[in-house]
């Protein structure tokens, strides 16, 4: 298996760090690979804003589930879709169409993940902030940001303190990957029951470690009960509105 299937095979999240900055190579390497990620019609709709006032980063903590990581992390970068410049070069053309958003936010997960996994390849780890749309109005204030510009999501990048975490397992290929067409079937409650039974494993064995103060113990649809619900943003829809986005 050659080094990247090896790299991405073994990814995940890291939720604390050495206090060891990044040097501006590693910075720049990072930046590079992310901003060679595949561009929906080459619109390069994304900006990413790098947080490096410690001030400003406690704020941006604070607004996004208090998770210390944010602020401890060397680098903590927010990938934000970005239609201000391109409506800068067009300002003819309506931007409200939902087709926008679409755009923005698949091409800025794009390059997220292509920061991530250039990061991993260095040996350094991240984990990725959707939280940061949690107080989505504020963090745009302080964060100074225009119309068309929405953040999606944070990433911390550093060094790993201590062991790198349990690879946590995933769904099976069978639940996954469809072949030509979509497999409507009801849910195969064995490969289900299967998985929760894996999930349930993984973190009766997982160690509790900072920030988690009491140990998960329950199956991946018990997981998806809570977490469904606890994903809800009210507030999303009159946000996108105000920015410009999504409106038809
Ligand atoms: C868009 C996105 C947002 C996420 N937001 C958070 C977050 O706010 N806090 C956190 O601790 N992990 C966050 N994660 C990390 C996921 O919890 C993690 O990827 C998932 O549990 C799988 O674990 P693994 O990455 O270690 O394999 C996020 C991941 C993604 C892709």
């Amino acid at each position: 298996m050659n080094n990247t299937l090896k790299l991405l095979h073994h990814h995940t999240s890291v939720r604390s760090y050495t206090n060891q900055p990044l040097t501006e190579e590693q910075r720049e390497a990072i930046f590079k690979a992310a901003n060679q990620t595949s561009s929906f019609s080459l619109l390069q709709a994304v900006s990413i804003i790098r947080i490096t006032d410690p001030d400003l980063r406690r704020k941006v903590m604070q607004l996004s589930m208090n998770q210390p990581y944010i602020e401890e992390a060397a680098e903590f970068w927010i990938f934000c879709s970005d239609f201000h410049r391109n409506h800068q070069i067009a300002p003819e053309v309506d931007l409200e169409y939902i087709e926008f958003l679409l755009i923005g936010s698949f091409d800025a997960g794009l390059m997220a993940q292509n920061a991530l996994t250039a990061a991993e390849s260095m040996g350094l780890g991240g984990v990725f902030i959707g939280a940061v749309r949690s107080n989505i109005n504020e963090l745009s204030d302080i964060l100074n940001l225009p119309k068309y510009v929405i953040p999606l999501a944070g990433l911390c990048i550093g060094y790993p303190s201590g062991n790198k975490p349990e690879l946590k397992p995933r769904l099976p290929e069978s639940m996954v990957l469809h072949e030509n067409q979509y497999q409507t079937q009801t849910l195969d409650k064995l490969k289900l029951a299967a998985y929760d039974k894996t999930m349930l494993q993984y973190y009766e064995n997982r160690p509790v470690s900072a920030p988690f103060t009491v140990k998960k113990v329950k199956g991946w649809s018990d997981h998806i009960r809570d977490h469904l619900q606890r994903s809800i943003q009210p507030q999303m829809m009159d946000y996108l509105h105000k920015q410009g986005y999504a409106k038809k």
